[in-house]
């Protein structure tokens, strides 16, 4: 077991929540508005810093409280390890194995975990964002030199972005057009080399799922065949124009195919499921094959969107994949489950005691 223990206090309708994790797989079964999604949002808050349904996470606080709290016990590489975090208005404290962090950086590194949720077709469905925090995801699992690379491309830009809102002249941006390419080409060549390691992972995944020629390639975040410096001299004139930097891999993508078309123009919503999903664990699977580990794989509501054949081959693939399963449902005869499996019952926010 990788995720051990959730406690969980005034986060969203959740008040106090004390969770022991003993089985690979786990069921956490109950009623709409019972706490389900929050309960897997807590556990994902704990390890990556944020939720993947509010960016905002003053709201997570549950209402008339003034912070939230989760305490997530780990066993990292043969290690148990605790994460501590509080949030709330003015309070942002991270812990880590009982001392103070920055981030969470120690702890996610070293974590392989995904998250598969109702809104997961938005990866295929929208804007590159989604994707590119996505194949940071993996990248930065895999390549230690990535964050420094991307801390220092961050910073530039917004220096380069200021000189622009600041009406700066074209000789003025080219004081920073160097750093900023140095740091983006890193960037560039660590996305584009997990890009293509991705690749086929995601078309076997998908076929399995049941979505054949289905495609992933790399978009540096510039034109085709030109590099950085190239473009950034080209379109200096359009970003002085619109006072931002708008090539870069701020700009990146993953472009999704399907038979060579843009796969959110040509498949149906619960296909963008399939496919968001076939992403996620080729993802999982790759960076726990890497490390050598195993993957926690959050599953909020699977039978959402899904048809019966659809849900049974993504069951399949989850209880293939080596590592962790917690799984929500409405209740817990989830078809396609594995056998063993512990299941807890939420109601209101709490844990309901076994019937
Ligand atoms: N900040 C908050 N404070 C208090 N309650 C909140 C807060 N944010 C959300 N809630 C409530 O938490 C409840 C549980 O929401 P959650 O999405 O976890 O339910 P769920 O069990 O996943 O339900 P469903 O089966 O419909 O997906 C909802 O009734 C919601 O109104
Ligand atoms: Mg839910």
């Amino acid at each position: 077991m990788i995720l051990q223990r959730l406690q969980i206090a005034n986060f969203r309708c959740i008040t106090d929540l004390d969770l022991s994790l003993t089985s690979p797989v786990s069921v956490i079964a109950g009623p709409n508005g019972a706490g389900k999604t929050s309960l897997i949002e807590a556990a994902y808050y704990a390890t990556r810093g944020r939720s993947f349904r509010q960016p905002r996470s003053e709201r997570l606080v549950r209402h008339g409280q003034s912070t939230f709290r989760i305490v997530a016990t780990l066993q990292l590489a043969g290690r148990e390890r605790r994460v501590g975090l509080e949030y709330g208005r003015g309070v942002h404290r991270i812990r880590i194995d009982g001392a103070d962090a920055r981030n969470l950086a120690d702890i996610s590194g070293k974590l392989v975990l995904q998250v598969i949720e109702p809104e997961i077709h938005h990866l295929v469905a929208e804007g590159p964002e989604g994707r590119r925090r996505f194949l940071d995801y993996g990248v930065f699992h895999v390549e230690p030199r990535y964050l420094p690379a991307w801390q220092r491309y961050r910073k530039t830009l917004k220096q380069r972005n200021a000189v622009l809102r600041a009406g700066g002249s074209a000789a003025e941006l080219e004081t920073w057009d160097q750093a900023l390419v140095a740091a983006g080409e890193l960037i560039d060549g660590y996305r584009n080399g997990y890009a293509q390691l991705l690749r086929e992972p995601i078309a076997e995944t998908a076929s399995r799922l049941g979505l054949d020629r289905i495609d992933v390639g790399y978009r540096p975040g510039w034109e085709a065949g030109q590099t950085m410096l190239n473009a950034l001299a080209a379109n200096v004139d359009r970003d002085r124009q619109l006072r931002q930097t708008t090539v870069g891999p701020h700009r990146a993508d993953l472009r999704v195919t399907w038979s060579g078309r843009l796969a959110k123009s040509v498949v149906s919503r619960g296909q963008q499921k399939l496919l968001a999903s076939s992403l996620i664990l080729a993802q999982a699977r790759l960076l726990a094959g890497l490390k050598n580990d195993e993957a926690v794989m959050l599953v909020d509501d699977p039978a959402a969107e899904l048809d019966s054949g659809a849900l049974a081959r993504l069951m399949r693939e989850l209880e293939d994949m080596p590592g962790q399963l917690v799984i929500t449902g409405l209740d817990a005869n989830i078809p396609g489950l594995p056998e063993s499996h512990d299941v807890f019952h939420v109601e209101h926010g709490a844990l309901q005691p076994e019937p």
